[in-house]
């Protein structure tokens, strides 16, 4: 089947199975920073946004996203830039396979709340899993994303 999708201000088309996941869908068409973890909403690296809010893509029906608009790390590329910059200065980079899942949620959370206490940020990161760098160093450089006010 073909649906409509907003996909970063773009209308496409794609050609579907009506039991495919966004997941599969947005990488077989090339938005490969749209990673797959577990694939069972366990480790948030397929985080997309949905009309602004993060889902993980791995457990969302594509075709539940027609007349939807779809985000993907690409679509935020300036303040992606700007958390990657961030990251690199705390050190809260390493392997990068979380970080366009990560860069989306924390754009998602500023919009929603910049003034995020530790506590908020800790709850709504919840479920974006990193095997490499602890948080610690993640949670200080999202502390000075959300203080940005360029
Ligand atoms: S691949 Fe979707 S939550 Fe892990
Ligand atoms: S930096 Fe490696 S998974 Fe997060």
């Amino acid at each position: 089947m073909k649906i409509d999708v907003v996909v970063n201000g773009k209308k496409r088309e794609f050609l579907i199975e009506p039991s495919e996941y966004l997941l599969d869908v947005l990488r077989r068409y090339d938005y490969s920073s749209v990673r797959r973890g577990c694939d069972n909403i366990s480790c948030g690296v397929c985080t997309v946004l949905l009309d602004g809010k993060p889902i993980p893509s791995c457990s969302m029906l594509a075709v539940r996203c027609v007349g939807h608009e779809v985000t993907t790390v690409e679509g935020i590329e300036k303040e992606a830039e700007k958390i990657a910059h961030y990251f690199g200065e705390l050190g809260a980079d390493q392997c990068g396979y979380c970080n366009p899942s990560m860069a989306l949620t924390v754009y998602a959370l500023k919009k929603e709340n910049r003034e995020a206490n530790d506590e908020e940020i800790k709850k709504y990161l919840v479920g974006n899993l990193c095997r490499c760098t602890g948080y610690v160093a993640q949670h200080e450089a999202i502390k000075k994303y959300l203080g940005d006010e360029s």
